[in-house]
């Protein structure tokens, strides 16, 4: 039995927690859940949307699944997200972008990992107004981190027999920052022959990316690019409706949907959980419950194939707990 802290988030999080854990019950998971509430309800409470005793009890379990956190636009509180990547440490942000059967897609046969670096650049958080008439935000690139993600990126390929891995960057504009990433990522890669490396930038990338995207494997990235990039793979494949992730560090992993608690959808139970499950699957592949990983795929694949109860974003007409159920009748 494995424990793990399972936040079910803002927006659309609670329906589509709900069906994940209601999913995973059923195909025999053995994970034992610790609730914990992040995000807007900690607001409205008057505390921090990513408390201490929340992100010492990820640290403790060293595992949890996240449903979306809400961020304001502009204003108000920093991102309980980008707060938890970086406390927790979790250097490396895993977004798969992989077609399934019967959904629709730009794309067909995509299989493209985007290894994400997770604790820097942009998202640093460090930025201040210059009088009133400038900002400034510091794009923070170091060594270690960019060595380190280099390295998940190289070991990933191996234990999952990839081929290719491309480091993406703007070296050409931002010789020092990126020019450092690019830099560290092939000095990693000449550790593993065995491995293809190549690298690309990052705006011809996100061309080639929707004209020929089998050229390319696993893709290793900066912060910023990496969230972008991640995005547009997920368009290729079927939209954010379907595009799972992993935040992973030393000890520590949280698994969530690549996209956000789109709150023009909450409350309505028609949203598309299969991003959230297929993260909650990475969480049981983490944890070695491949037998279960596996039924639930299974079901999630025949349910797609079927068309049933999928919900609106696939075009059906179903909705959050009837394709649940339809995954479940499968098991
Ligand atoms: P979003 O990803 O929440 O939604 C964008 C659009 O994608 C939605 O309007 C909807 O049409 C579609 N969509 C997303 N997930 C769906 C699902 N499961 N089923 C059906 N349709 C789905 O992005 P948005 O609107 O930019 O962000 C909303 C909030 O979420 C913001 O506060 C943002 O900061 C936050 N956010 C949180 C993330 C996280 O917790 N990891 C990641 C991205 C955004």
């Amino acid at each position: 039995m494995n424990e793990a802290v399972l936040i079910r988030g803002d927006g659309i999080g609670p329906e589509i927690a709900d069906a994940v854990v209601s999913i995973l019950e059923k195909a025999g998971a053995q994970i034992k859940w610790h609730e914990a509430i992040a995000g807007e309800a900690c607001i409205e409470r008057g505390k921090d949307p990513m408390p201490e005793e929340v992100l010492a009890d990820i640290s403790a379990k060293g595992l949890a699944l996240k449903g979306p956190l809400t961020t304001p636009v502009g204003k108000g509180y920093r991102s309980a997200n980008v707060a938890m990547r970086q406390a927790l440490n979790l250097y490396a942000n895993l977004r798969p972008a992989r077609n399934l059967p019967g959904v629709e897609s730009v794309k067909e046969n995509v299989d493209l990992i985007i290894v994400r670096e997770n604790t820097e650049d942009l998202y640093a958080g460090i930025e201040h107004k210059i009088g009133d008439y400038a900002a400034e935000s510091i794009k923070l690139i170091t060594r270690p981190a960019s060595e380190r993600i280099a390295e998940f990126a190289y070991r990933y390929a191996i234990a999952h027999n990839r081929k290719k891995v491309s480091a993406v960057h703007k070296a050409n504009i931002m010789k020092l920052s990126d020019g450092l990433f690019l830099e560290s990522v092939q000095n990693i890669g000449v550790k593993y022959p065995q491995i293809e490396s190549d690298d690309v930038i990052v705006d011809n990338l996100c061309m080639q990316l929707v004209i020929k995207p089998h050229a390319y494997d696993v893709l290793v990235l900066p912060n910023l690019y990496g969230d972008i990039v991640s995005d547009l793979c997920a368009g290729l494949v079927g939209g954010l409706g379907v595009a799972p992730s992993g935040n992973i560090g030393e000890n520590t992993a949280v698994f969530e949907a690549v996209h956000g608690s789109a709150p023009k959808h909450a409350g309505k139970g028609t949203a598309n959980p299969i991003a959230l499950l297929l993260a909650a699957v990475m969480l049981l592949e983490h944890c070695e419950q491949q037998e279960v990983a596996g039924k639930v795929k299974q079901s999630l694949y025949q349910t797609l194939q079927e068309k049933d109860s999928l919900t609106p974003d696939l075009g059906g007409q179903g909705n959050t707990k009837t394709f649940a159920q339809a995954i479940m009748h499968r098991m």
